[in-house]
């Protein structure tokens, strides 16, 4: 064990590095990027490059971290190229963005949870209501805020393992209960068929094929260095490439089911006309509660404040990780104290989120005044763009770093390890194939793509 804390098993660190991946972004944004990206065709573009543009970066990130044992920035100087530490920087800076909204979102999440048990929940309430009650909904923010300042004072191995040794299994089995449950509602396979069959039409708009990229990089926690520091924790026994194969398929399995679920509830809330299908953020906070209610009303308290509160837990594990990134490069690099550090940060990160938290209904300003290609906007959203695409640079940054600057025979020989047999599997050709060529291009053509339209309303596509 080093210094620093390892995770105490393979397991534990496969554990901690899904739990960063499973969080808001699969339940909570998965549902409404497919449906604001036009349903099966976004999903499809979704999965195939969750697979092959998103893996290798995933390997990339955390063989970068174990072999340097240290943060996203403090990585870069001990392989000997200060210079990229900038990639480091960019991501440390997206991760406190990130988590300025983020902890926004999952105080909703945990405040749904607590009116729900108060009673104080009538589905009469609209969504709106509740976000822009800036004093509830910042009170659960900051409850919120101090629940992951507490876990990542403790450090990253004791805290998380068993936190999500626990709550993923459940997590996964109440959505597979709802998935059941939702197939039995009338218009059901309407919502199915939505989210299945592809519109061959829309594989070529760059709203999806953005989207669905996008998505995958803010899903899978990849291109802000995550993935660095937790790979920093990772023992040199254990083998890379499965474990990031088994973190990849997790996250992307339970997005799945989680749009499984939604869209027959989606469907039915809609009588079946899925062409009324609206996005957005208060997809699931809109949609979930009116069809909880048609449990009844005590089994529907009780499934719903369920639902909540392990939708609480699934964003704890994700917060974790994003405000461990910059906890970990101050406690590395300053030598200050982790709680001390965990203090200063959190209380940067929840200032930098007060406009995000205003721009829900509170205030007009930070609600509708920025202009963006596609309308106006709220700040969140903004700055939601903002960091999905600094993700997807981040994400073309390490790989091209690692294949032409790091080397991609110094790579290898961190893959090897914990691998037998790496140098001559199959394995091995591909993943230099995406990491050498395929990646550093299709990445940097998506993201010139995806800049120019979501920023500049230019649309490469026609
Ligand atoms: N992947 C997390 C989620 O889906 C969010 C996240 C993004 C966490 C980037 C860490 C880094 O909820």
């Amino acid at each position: 064990m080093s210094a620093r804390g390892n995770f105490s098993s393979r397991l534990g660190f496969i554990l901690a590095a899904a739990g960063s991946a499973v969080g808001l972004g699969n339940i909570w944004k998965f549902p409404f990027e497919v449906a604001d990206g036009g349903g099966a065709a976004f999903v499809l573009i979704y999965l195939i490059f969750a697979f092959v543009l998103c893996f290798p970066v995933m390997v990339t990130e955390v063989a970068i971290g174990r072999k340097t044992e240290k943060n996203p920035i403090g990585a870069f100087n001990s392989l000997g190229f200060s210079r990229w530490n900038i990639i480091g920087k960019l991501g440390i800076l997206c991760g406190v963005l990130i988590l300025s909204f983020y902890n926004v979102v999952a105080g909703w999440a945990f405040g749904y949870f607590i009116e729900m048990i108060l009673g104080n929940f009538e589905v009469g309430n609209s969504f709106g209501d509740f976000t822009s009650n800036v004093i509830k909904v910042g009170s659960y923010a900051v409850v919120f805020m101090l629940s992951t300042s507490y876990i990542v004072s403790k450090g990253v191995s004791g805290g998380i393992e068993k936190l999500a040794k626990i709550l993923m299994p459940t997590l996964i089995i109440m959505i597979l209960s709802l998935v059941i449950y939702s197939f039995t509602l009338e218009n059901a396979m309407e919502g199915v068929k939505y989210y299945l069959v592809p519109d061959l039409s829309k594989l070529t708009n760059v709203n999806t094929i953005g989207g669905a990229l996008r998505q995958a990089f803010f899903s899978l926690s990849l291109g802000m260095g995550a993935l660095i520091t937790y790979g920093s924790y990772l023992s040199k026994k254990e083998n890379i490439v499965t474990s990031a194969a088994m973190i990849t398929l997790f996250d992307v399995g339970i997005a799945f089911i989680a749009g499984l679920m939604m869209f027959p509830l989606v469907a039915y809330n809609l009588g079946g006309e899925m062409s009324n299908v609206q996005g957005g953020p208060g997809l699931i906070f809109v949609t979930l509660p009116g069809v909880f209610e048609t449990l009844g009303p005590i089994l529907g308290i009780v499934v719903g404040a369920f639902f909540f509160l392990l939708l609480s837990f699934a964003a704890l594990t994700s917060t974790v990780s994003l405000l461990e990134v910059p906890v970990s490069y101050v406690v590395d690099e300053y030598k200050v104290k982790r709680k001390r550090a965990v203090a200063i940060m959190a209380i940067i990160i929840f200032i930098i989120g007060l406009p995000s938290l205003a721009g829900n209904g509170y205030s007009a300003f930070f609600t509708n005044a920025f202009n963006l290609p596609g309308g106006s906007s709220d700040f969140m959203t903004l700055v939601g763009y903002i960091t999905d695409v600094l993700l997807m640079l981040g994400g073309f940054l390490i790989v091209t770093f690692a294949a032409y600057v790091w080397k991609k025979e110094n790579l290898e020989a961190e893959i090897a390890q914990g691998y037998e047999g790496y140098k001559d599997s199959i394995i091995r050709k591909l993943l230099n194939f995406c990491i050498t060529y395929l990646c550093p291009v299709v990445l940097a053509l998506l993201f010139i793509m995806v800049v120019l339209n979501n920023f500049f309303g230019i649309n490469l596509l026609g």
